[in-house]
Order: C-alpha cells, then structure tokens, then sequence
C-alpha cells in the first residue's frame, strides 16, 4: 500500500526548520534530526573514547559505532556491516580506496569514468597517474535537440568505452548538478556483459550514492556493485561518510591502508538485538528517522513515500523553468526537463541568449532578500560544467535549487516567486 509522506511530521524533527529559512542547498548538506544532534552530543558527553579497548566506556563507544555500520549496512542493503568502511567525507572515502587498490592496478589498465563530482573522479585519476593506468570519459549528452544543456548519461555512449582492458567503472547514481537517477542495476549488467564478451580480466564498479541516497534506496547487491559512498551529512545526519566495499573485493582487490579496512575489534563486541543495540541506535539514527515517516516502518515504503512528495516538488519547478515564456527568455535546465520519479529535485539551469545573465547575478538577488538559500557554481562537477556550451563561464556555471522531502510546494511557491521577479 502507498503511503502519503506527512511532509509536518518529517518537518517537526528537524530544528532548524522551525526558524521558517527556506533550505534549498540540500544537495550540499541536509539538516539534521533532533535526534541525531541528541546522539552526538550523547556520544561526545559520554563515550568518546578510543574504540576496541575492553573497558566498560570503550565497549559502549565501540558498540555505538558499530551500530551506525550497521545502520549503513541496512541504508546500502550491503551483506555484512564488516563491508562497511567509515571516513570524515566520501572525497576521503574515494581517495582511501583508491590508494587501497592501489597494488591491483596494473600499467594500461582503463578506467571508465564520468565527468562528475571530482569525488569519484580524482580518486581515480590519481591512481591512473600513479599506476600508468588510462582514464576514459564517459560523458552526458543532451536528450532534448532544442536544448544543448538537457544532458544525462546514456548506456550506448557507455558501451563503446569498455574494452579488454577495462578494470574500474565508476560513475554517479545521480549527478548532484543534473539530478537525474542513472539506473544502476541495468547499466552495471550491460558493462558487465559487454567486458565479458570482449575478454577484461576484472572489471570493479564504483557508484557515487552522494546525490542519490537522499532521495532512493540504495541496493548494492541487486545492483552488483564493488564499491558505493554516500555522506550522511546530506542523509539528515552527522558530517561523516559511509564506503561500501563488497566482500570478495576486500579479500581479493584491496590492500589494508593503516586501519581502514575495519579493525578486527568490531563484530565481536556487538550483537545485533543484544543488550544496548536498540538503545544506543548507532551515532547517526537516520533509519529509525526514515521508518518512522510512514507507518509501514519499511524503508521501502518510506522511499517510495519520499519520491512521490518529491515529484510534486519537481514538476512545479521544472513545470515554471521550462514554460515557454521561460524558453524564450533564455532559461534552460540543466539536466533532463520533464518531470519523473527518475529525477530527484535538484535542478540547475542557465539563463542564456540576448538578455542572458550570470548564475552569481540571480543567487545574489536571493541572498540580498535573505529568507532562502540557493547557491550557483559548478559544485565540484568540474568537467560536465566545463564541457557545457558557451556562454556559461565555468566558475559560474549554473544556478541550483536542491530540495529534499522536507520542502514544501509553499516553499517552491515562494522560490518561484523571486525568479518570476528577477527573470520579469
Ligand atoms: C555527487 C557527489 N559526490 C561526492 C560528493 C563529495 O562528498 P563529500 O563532501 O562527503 O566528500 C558530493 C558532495 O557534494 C556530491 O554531491
């Protein structure tokens, strides 16, 4: 049964919504639950500690972050939470795995890549440099002819780049600029299937979740992935970030970098459903926050509650930014224009042509109101906003509006209100 988010509820846990701000940077950073902000401070007053010692307060410091591997390990739907790695961002992630295949990487060997967040693509750049290994762009291309910005990511431009040499795939599930939901699951079996009849030793995928785990669950096993990151800072949680690395690719691929790889003391310390597991929910508490969003206590449900509030938010924007008055006046999305459950609600455009203006110019108009917070810039997407065509200035590049759940159609309302101003 589909359950209908109630958007007050999920807004009445968050404290800084109180305030009335209109939060509109999500994709930069969530806020974060009561809840959380009550655990960290627990955590800080109370067990903060070195972890795997076996005194009493090292124990419950050591059960409380294991239980948030735990809690990770059910947000990716990974096997074991041993296949959990934490780190202070997924930039640190990325970069600590890369550095940890280091020694299986063998001179030639491709890697396959997008031109997104430089997350997942100066991890993996740097380790081409270091091993004599090639990086190969698997770029975006646009999907609407009248519309040289309307860009996704498609399998068929995908496929020619795999060859007998290709060793890492790594690409987002949704680009933090363009919004878009790549399908994961289908693409990661064509790559497979395509690297198997032309021969390639080993092909490892990597998935940048950052722009996507707000929004959709994650899956790592039907997906078949080797490794995925998402940042709980923007999963309405602690400035901390989640790496996924599948089992056989801890045992086979990667090499131990200091204590990365988790410490040995971990599982034998906690018992999930043993005394204090429920009690002290991890330093994070972000499950418990999204079961309690519907009352099916699912995170199925919950997510599919969260992307049917968020089409709604969706279609109002894109429905005023692509209307033909805003064609006309030069507007155009950045990303794919229609509305779907295949596009999450961060949504970036240009204003081009004769009257064309700078992203910085229509986000200081915001900014001198005060009230809302959007923000322009490439956001790290460095190569897809450097390849995007004239005039867009690459340090300018593109105005974004990122919303989660917890926006409201009032708040779009509002949002839309100042563009109708400054675009009159
Ligand atoms: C798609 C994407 N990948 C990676 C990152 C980097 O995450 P972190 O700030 O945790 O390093 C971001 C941050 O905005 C992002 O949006």
């Amino acid at each position: 049964m589909a359950h209908t988010l109630d958007v007050e509820y999920a807004r009445s846990q968050f404290p800084a919504l109180k305030s009335g701000f209109i939060y509109a940077d999500n994709a930069g950073g969530s806020q974060i639950t009561q809840t959380s902000i009550d655990l960290i401070v627990d955590y800080l007053s109370n067990t903060n500690v070195q972890l795997g010692a076996d005194y009493s307060v090292s124990v419950s410091s050591t059960q409380r972050v294991i239980s948030a591997a735990e809690e990770a390990r059910k947000l990716f739907g990974a096997e074991d939470k041993d296949e959990i790695v934490f780190g202070p961002s997924s930039t640190a992630n990325l970069e600590n795995l890369a550095r940890g295949l280091e020694k299986d990487i063998q001179e030639g060997d491709e890697f396959i890549i997008t031109g997104e967040h430089e997350a997942n693509c100066g991890a993996w750049k740097k380790l081409a440099e270091r091993r004599g290994a090639v990086i190969k762009y698997w770029h975006s291309t646009p999907t609407n002819p009248n519309n040289p910005y309307s860009l996704s990511l498609k399998v068929e431009d995908l496929l020619p780049l795999v060859s007998a040499k290709t060793r890492i795939v790594a690409f987002t599930a949704t680009s933090n600029l363009l919004g878009s939901i790549v399908p994961v699951q289908a693409i990661t079996k064509a790559v497979r299937a395509e690297a198997a009849a032309k021969g390639a030793r080993k092909v490892e995928v990597s998935i940048d979740c950052v722009a996507y785990a707000p929004h959709r669950r994650m899956d790592v096993k039907a997906w078949d992935i080797d490794f995925c990151v998402f940042s709980f800072y923007k999963v309405y949680a602690p400035h901390v970030s989640a790496l996924y690395v599948r089992g056989a690719a801890l045992n086979a691929s990667v090499s131990s970098i200091v204590h990365h790889f988790l410490p040995g003391a971990r599982s034998d310390k906690l018992q999930p459903g043993g005394p204090g597991y429920e009690t002290v929910y991890g330093t994070t508490s972000v499950i418990p926050y999204l079961l309690s969003l519907t009352p099916a206590k699912d995170l199925d449900a919950t997510f599919a509650a969260i992307a049917a509030h968020e089409i709604k938010l969706v279609s109002t924007l894109l429905g005023y930014l692509t209307a033909p008055e805003q064609y006309a006046r030069g507007i155009r999305v950045v990303g794919i224009e229609e509305p779907s459950v295949d596009r999450v609600p961060t949504i970036s455009f240009v204003v081009v042509g004769e009257r064309a203006m700078r992203s910085k110019d229509v986000v200081r108009v915001f900014d001198e109101r005060g009230g809302i917070g959007i923000r322009y810039g490439h956001f790290y997407a460095y190569t897809l906003g450097s390849r995007l065509p004239p005039p867009v200035v690459p340090d300018d590049c593109v105005v974004r509006v990122s919303l989660v759940h917890y926006n409201t159609l009032e708040e779009v309302e509002k949002i839309i209100a100042v563009f109708k101003e400054i675009f009159a």
